[in-house]
């Protein structure tokens, strides 16, 4: 069932079902996530089985306040200025998890760390503080397919297993949140986003270590993710042609254009609803124009290139 966020009684049944230990997508300024309370086993486990997500991939906890975080998570000075720079919004911290924190083992897989993160959504925020424990919450997609960014891409991939779909309408944001870790003061980043490194590491006055490469500790660094089911091409220069639909960027048009200007936060925020738009068209390949690798384009590259990728755990 899809409700208007703002409706009359939408936050109430949202949080009358997370209590009940049901699963809720909710929207937030990146994508859609699939919530469900972050101290409840039981709960978090329905998230993995609606998704088809590994085990050992663990969740982000959405928080409403740093207070909220700092019950759960060690935050000393680093991540604090980062926080009070960043927060509500699309950063996402990997923190020690407290050894008393009281949320379900399954939201760290395993690990002796937690991520974190204040959405922007203000009555997803208000929810969050109302039930008073974090709300867990991976994208709202099907392990390995395109995340959603809007209420329909939900009801599309995960309708039949959630008790309900709050709809922000569209994302603005449209990319997942940038996810950094702090250890012992080293900030390394984990996944790509609109909020970019060297912002970050202009407030936190420190460098950030790119973990891209290295072993695997997001999924973000599986090599497929985010994948239509059409085979995609990167970086096409080719001429158009019947058998393949293409995204263009810029003055290089292509069948439907992320940005006919060219600004990468707009291409961003259309980025997954073109994918869908090109697997839905039903042609043999799917092919995209070059993006220019600097700022957002790092993190729309990165996406891409998931998408792109064989398919060897999907
Ligand atoms: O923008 C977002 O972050 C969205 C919205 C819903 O908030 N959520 C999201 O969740 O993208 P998900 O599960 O699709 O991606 C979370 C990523 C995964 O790559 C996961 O491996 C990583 O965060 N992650 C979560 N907890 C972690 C931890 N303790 N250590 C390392 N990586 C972690
Ligand atoms: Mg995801």
């Amino acid at each position: 069932m899809i409700i208007k966020e703002n409706a009359a009684g939408a936050k109430e049944k949202a949080l009358d079902l997370l209590s009940n230990g049901e699963l809720v997508a909710i929207p937030t300024e990146t994508v859609y996530g699939l919530a469900a309370d972050a101290s409840n086993e039981q709960a978090v486990a329905l998230i993995y089985a609606a998704k088809g997500r590994p085990s050992y991939n663990p969740l982000i906890c959405h928080v409403s306040d740093i207070e909220m975080a700092a019950r759960y998570v060690d935050i000393k000075t680093t991540a604090q200025k980062l926080i009070d720079k960043f927060w509500p919004g699309p950063l996402t911290f990997v923190l020690p998890r407290k050894q008393n924190c009281s949320l379900a083992k399954a939201v760290s897989a395993g690990l002796d760390t937690l991520a974190v993160r204040c959405p922007q959504n203000e009555t997803i925020r208000a929810l969050i503080a109302e039930l008073n424990k974090p709300i867990a919450a991976p994208s709202a997609n099907p392990s390995g397919k395109i995340s959603p960014t809007c209420a329909a891409d939900v009801e599309e991939g995960l309708g039949s297993k959630v008790s309900l779909i709050l709809d922000g309408g569209p994302c603005v944001v449209g990319l997942e949140s940038t996810i950094i870790s702090i250890e012992n003061n080293k900030i390394s980043l984990l996944r790509p986003g609109t909020i970019q490194s060297d912002e970050i590491a202009a407030v936190a006055k420190c460098p950030v270590f790119d973990r891209e490469g290295s072993e695997i500790t997001a999924p973000g660094q599986l090599s497929s993710h985010y994948a239509p089911n059409t085979q995609v091409t990167l970086k096409y220069s080719g001429p158009p042609n019947d058998d393949i639909f293409i995204i263009g960027f810029g003055d290089n048009q292509g069948n439907l254009n992320l940005s006919a200007k060219g600004h990468l936060e707009e291409a961003g925020r259309n980025l997954f609803a073109s994918l869908r738009k090109a697997d839905q068209a039903g042609k043999k390949a799917i092919a995209v124009v070059p993006i220019p690798a600097t700022g957002i384009g790092i993190a729309i590259n990165d996406r891409l290139k998931r998408a792109a990728a064989p398919k060897d755990h999907a």
